[in-house]
């Protein structure tokens, strides 16, 4: 089962961090401002009302170099969260289907994130989904502060 997904409101940020705990709640925080102008979107996942994930989509230029290169124009997933009780429940599908529908929308044609080398959980998750690693080895073990990762790809009109 999927759940509600909607577009969050500005009041459901401030429940972010009784639902996620404080780092989630930062990094949703520090995409405000991209939020606010318009850039992009938080897409929350209720159960019972309640927040059970959460995920960020930006239309805005990429950060990386590379992405920018490469993949210009192309929308952004950023911090894919499902809270801990309820993962394995399909709301992390439902949050990424409800953003690819959104972005399929606003016109757009493809979509990509990047996932964390140690991750592997969260890679098998986007491998089921259809995501797949560029060929360009500029897309490949970019560095962030804590972690390397990998850039992946998807089709926004695959089957
Ligand atoms: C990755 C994450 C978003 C998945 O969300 P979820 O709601 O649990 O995912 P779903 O229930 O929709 O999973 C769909 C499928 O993905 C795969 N998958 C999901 N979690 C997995 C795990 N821990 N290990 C292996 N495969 C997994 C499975 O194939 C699963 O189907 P199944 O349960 O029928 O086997 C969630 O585990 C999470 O929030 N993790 C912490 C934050 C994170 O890593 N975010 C991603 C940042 S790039």
């Amino acid at each position: 089962m999927e759940g509600e997904v909607r577009v969050a409101e500005p009041g459901d940020l401030d429940r972010f961090a009784d639902a996620f705990g404080p780092e989630q709640y930062h990094l949703f925080r520090s995409r405000a401002s991209q939020w606010r102008r318009g850039l992009g979107e938080i897409l929350v996942a209720l159960r019972d009302g309640r927040p059970v994930g959460a995920v960020f989509v930006s239309w805005d230029v990429a950060d990386e170099p590379a992405v920018r290169k490469y993949l210009p124009g192309v929308p952004v997933i950023f911090h894919l969260h499902v809270a801990a009780a309820h993962r394995r429940q399909g709301v992390g599908t439902g949050l990424i289907r409800a953003a690819e529908r959104r972005l399929r929308g606003r016109g757009h044609t493809r979509v990509l994130l990047g996932v964390d080398e140690s991750n592997r959980a969260a890679r098998r998750f986007y491998l089921r989904l259809g995501y797949v690693q560029p060929d360009e080895p500029a897309l490949r073990g970019l560095h962030a502060p804590a972690e390397t990762y990998d850039i992946l790809v998807a089709d926004l009109n695959r089957a």
